[in-house]
C-alpha cells in the first residue's frame, strides 16, 4: 500500500460515492418489472443464478446506508433513480425519503436517471421509448428538483448497447450485432431530450455518465492499428462525438435511423460537465476466426475486432487490468480530441472488485488512480470530481454477486454491512484533502 499522501486536489474538487438502484434497492416486488428482472429470469444469464430481488435491500435500509455515507465525509452521492419504481406506488416518495436524508447528511445527492433497469415492455430499438424517458424525466424532476441541483441522464450508453444489445450478456439479452446501432441513437436522443426537460425544469448542472477506455493495439501491424482505431470509434466516440460535437464519427450516421441531423440538434444540447467510467484499458486486434475474449467480456468471430488480454500488469478479481496510467491516458486523449467542447470532467465511476474486508489490493488500486487524476489535471485536464465504483458490494449484473465492488462488505445471507479497509482509507483521503 501507497503510503505518501495523495497531491492535493483543486479547491471544490468533489469526492463522491456511486451506487444503481437495480445493484442495490432489492424490494422488486414492490415496484413495476424492468427488463433486468426478466433477463434474470432466463436460466444461465447470471453466473450465480441470482437475481436483484433483495440485492444489499438498500430500499428498506436506506437510513443505515446513508449513515455510511455521513461517516464517509464523501461529498456526492451518485445513486439512480430507478424508472420502473418511480412508475409504482411508493416508488416516489423513497426517492423523496432519500435526497432528504442524503441532504440531511450534508451530502450532495447525484441521480442518475437511466442506470439500464429499462421498464418491462418498453424498448430502446424503438424511437418512442426517448420520448417516454422525457417525460419520466420532467415527472423526476418536478418531484425532486427542489434538493436535487446536479443530474446525470444516462449511465454508459456504450456498454448498454454493446452488452444489452449487440453481445447479449446484459438485459435484454439481444444478440444483434452491428443492428444494435439504433438502441444506441435513441438512447442519446433520449439524452438529449432529457437534458431539454431538465433545463425547463431549471437545472443548470447536468451531466452524463459514460464509459471510456484507452483502445490499445495488440501490436503495431496495420491490421491491429486498424482494429484497435475501429474498436476506439465504436467505444470512445459513437457517444461522445454526437454529445460534443453534434455529429456521428464517419460512417456511422448513415446506419442510424430517422433524420439525423434533426436528431442530432437535440442530442448536443449543451451539457455543464461530462462524467467518465473508467476501469481498464482494452486491447484489441485484428478479426479472429475464433471468439476472443479479455476481462470478461467475449466477443463472436466475425467483428471487425478481437479482444485480447492486456498483459504485463496485475488483473483484479474479475480479470481486469489494473493500469493507472489508463485513466491519465484517456483523459489528455479526450482533452485533445475535443478541445474547448469538452465541458469539465467528472469522474463518475472507478473501482475494482477484490474479495476481503480488509482489502489492500483495492487501496493499491484506488490510490492508483486517484494519483493517476491528479496527474492528468496536472497537465491541463479540468477534473471536477471522482466517484468511487460502488458504496456497497452489490449485484453485479450478469456476475451476480460473485463481483465486490463495494467500500463496506455485504453479507448477502444476514444483509449486515462492513466497512472494509478500504472504507477508512477513503474517509483519511478525503479528510486529509479537507
Ligand atoms: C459499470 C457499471 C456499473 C458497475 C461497474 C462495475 O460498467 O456502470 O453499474 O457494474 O461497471
Amino acid at each position: 500500500m501507497a503510503t505518501n499522501p495523495v497531491p492535493r486536489f483543486p479547491a471544490g474538487f468533489l469526492w463522491g460515492v456511486s451506487t444503481s438502484a437495480h445493484q442495490i434497492e432489492g424490494a422488486a416486488d414492490e415496484r413495476e418489472p424492468s427488463v433486468w428482472d426478466a433477463f434474470t429470469a432466463r436460466p444461465g444469464r447470471v453466473r450465480d443464478g441470482s437475481t436483484a430481488a433483495v440485492a444489499c435491500d438498500h430500499y428498506h435500509r436506506h437510513r443505515e446506508d446513508v449513515a455510511l455515507l455521513a461517516e464517509l465525509g464523501v461529498d456526492a452521492y451518485r445513486f439512480s433513480v430507478s424508472w420502473p419504481r418511480m412508475r409504482s406506488k411508493g416508488g416516489p416518495d423513497f426517492y423523496d425519503r432519500l435526497v432528504d436524508d442524503v441532504c440531511a447528511a450534508g451530502v450532495r445527492p447525484v441521480p442518475t436517471l437511466f442506470h439500464w433497469d429499462l421498464p418491462l415492455g418498453l424498448d430502446w430499438l424503438q424511437r418512442d421509448t426517448a420520448e417516454r424517458f422525457a417525460e419520466y424525466v420532467s415527472n423526476v424532476a418536478a418531484r425532486l428538483g427542489d434538493r436535487v441541483a446536479t443530474w446525470i441522464t444516462l449511465n454508459e450508453p456504450a456498454e448498454h448497447t454493446l452488452l444489452g444489445h449487440a453481445l447479449g450478456v446484459h438485459a435484454p439479452g439481444r444478440r444483434l450485432l452491428f443492428d444494435a446501432l439504433p438502441a444506441a441513437h435513441h438512447q442519446l436522443l433520449a439524452h438529449g431530450l432529457a437534458v431539454r426537460a431538465l433545463r425547463a425544469a431549471g437545472a443548470t448542472d447536468i451531466g452524463i455518465a459514460n464509459s471510456h477506455t484507452p483502445a490499445w493495439p495488440a501490436s503495431p501491424d496495420r491490421a491491429d492499428m486498424e482494429a484497435a482505431g475501429f474498436y476506439d470509434v465504436l467505444l470512445n466516440r459513437l457517444f461522445a462525438d454526437p454529445l460534443l460535437l453534434g455529429r456521428y464519427p464517419e460512417g456511422l450516421g448513415e446506419l442510424m435511423p430517422g433524420d439525423v441531423r434533426a436528431d442530432l440538434r437535440v442530442i448536443a444540447e449543451p451539457v455543464d460537465w461530462y462524467g467518465v467510467n473508467y476501469y481498464a484499458p482494452t486491447r484489441v486486434g485484428a478479426p479472429q476466426e475464433t471468439e476472443t475474449g479479455a476481462g470478461g467480456v467475449t466477443v463472436p468471430a466475425g467483428l471487425p475486432f478481437s479482444l485480447r488480454p492486456v498483459e504485463g500488469h496485475p488483473v483484479t478479481d474479475f480479470g481486469w487490468p489494473v493500469v493507472p496510467a489508463g485513466l491519465t491516458e484517456l483523459l489528455t486523449t479526450l482533452r485533445d480530441r475535443y478541445g474547448d467542447r469538452l465541458p469539465p470532467v467528472v469522474i463518475t465511476e472507478n473501482g475494482c472488485s477484490y474479495e476481503g474486508i480488509d482489502d489492500q489490493d483495492r487501496i493499491a488500486y484506488l490510490d492508483g488512480h486517484v494519483r493517476a487524476l491528479h496527474e492528468a489535471i496536472a497537465a491541463g485536464v479540468d477534473v471536477r470530481g471522482y466517484f468511487v465504483w460502488s458504496l456497497l458490494d452489490n449485484f453485479e449484473w450478469a456476475e451476480g454477486y460473485t463481483r465486490r465492488f463495494g467500500l463496506v462488505h455485504v453479507d448477502f445471507a444476514t444483509l449486515r454491512r462492513t466497512p472494509k479497509a478500504s472504507y477508512a482509507w477513503y474517509r483519511e483521503l478525503i479528510l486529509a484533502q479537507r
